[in-house]
């Protein structure tokens, strides 16, 4: 090398000047497809925003060093990724935009990570606490449609964390097999009920980058109480929910963005045979009618 600068190779045709953020440009000169579509205006926001915060060389390498860690954060087991689309709010956005529910239904919001589809199927009325650990739970509950008529024969999947916050899936060395998860199918009037016990809140993992920055930030990792619904009828769109207790203290900062007027309950307290004190909830669940595509 003789280090001076090289100038265009002899027989090669001249490259046309390019600007370094042009890169929309060129997606524009290939074939439309969805992919282009997406890319071209996610490209150009980053643009934008490199414009207006103006990272240094140093911030850019530590915003790639983080997305680094978020990848070594996440495999089957644990995917930091997810849990950072939910802390920022993208994952209740993509759930809004994409189940919208018209005035009088039940409001959908993100399943989570917990959700398992092979939960055993239950008797009306059974308890769903394969320890029975915890403060009792009773609920019973309806499933209508948005006319109001009752939904006869709608599978109810239900799961929740048990008095710690913790799922049967995080701790399969510490609680039975599909503890506190079920699924119930509605009867003729499109009721159906079952037993629990009371569901404790709990916060986001903060062993890890989502964590940490969250924590740096001074926000709370929390998720108020609350129970997961997901409800099947035909004609209907399924409904993923969760409902939440009104009372819990962290109802007004869920980390996740989970909560919505129309998903908070009361869990009241009330007395079960032998004097014994517990809590009941008492829900409607409202489906739409299957939207034609
Ligand atoms: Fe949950």
């Amino acid at each position: 090398m003789d280090g001076q600068e090289k100038g265009p190779q002899q027989g090669m045709a001249p490259v046309a000047a390019e600007g370094t953020s042009d890169f929309t440009a060129r997606l524009a000169r290939l074939p439309a497809s969805r992919l282009t579509g997406a890319l071209g205006p996610m490209v150009a926001a980053l643009q934008g925003l490199i414009r207006d915060v103006r990272p240094s060389r140093a911030e850019f390498r530590a915003t790639l060093g983080y997305l680094t860690e978020l990848g070594h954060h996440s495999d089957a087991r644990r995917q930091e990724w997810v849990l950072l689309a939910d802390a920022l709010g993208l994952s209740a956005l993509v759930e809004d935009l994409n189940s919208p529910r018209p005035e009088g239904a039940t409001p959908n919001t993100v399943a989570g990570p917990f959700y398992r589809p092979d939960a055993p199927d239950r008797a009306p009325g059974a308890t769903i606490s394969l320890d029975g650990k915890g403060l009792p739970l009773a609920v019973s509950g309806r499933v209508t449609a948005l006319a109001g008529g009752p939904l006869a024969g709608a599978l109810v999947e239900v799961w929740q964390a048990n008095g710690q916050g913790k799922y049967e899936n995080q701790e399969p060395d510490l609680q039975p097999e599909n503890n506190l998860r079920g699924r119930f199918r509605t009867d003729a009037q499109g009721r159906f009920a079952f037993t629990s016990v009371m569901p404790g809140g709990y916060a986001l993992p903060s062993d890890g980058p989502v964590g940490r920055l969250m924590t740096s930030l001074g926000l709370c990792l929390e998720r108020p109480a609350h129970i997961h619904f997901r409800v099947s009828a035909e004609g209907h769109e399924r409904l993923t929910t969760q409902i939440f207790d009104r009372a819990d203290p962290a109802i007004g900062r869920d980390a996740v963005f989970g909560v919505k007027p129309g998903l908070l309950a009361d869990f009241r307290a009330t007395s079960l045979p032998g004097g014994q004190t517990g809590r009941a909830l008492e829900l409607t669940l409202v489906l739409c009618p299957q939207r034609q595509s």
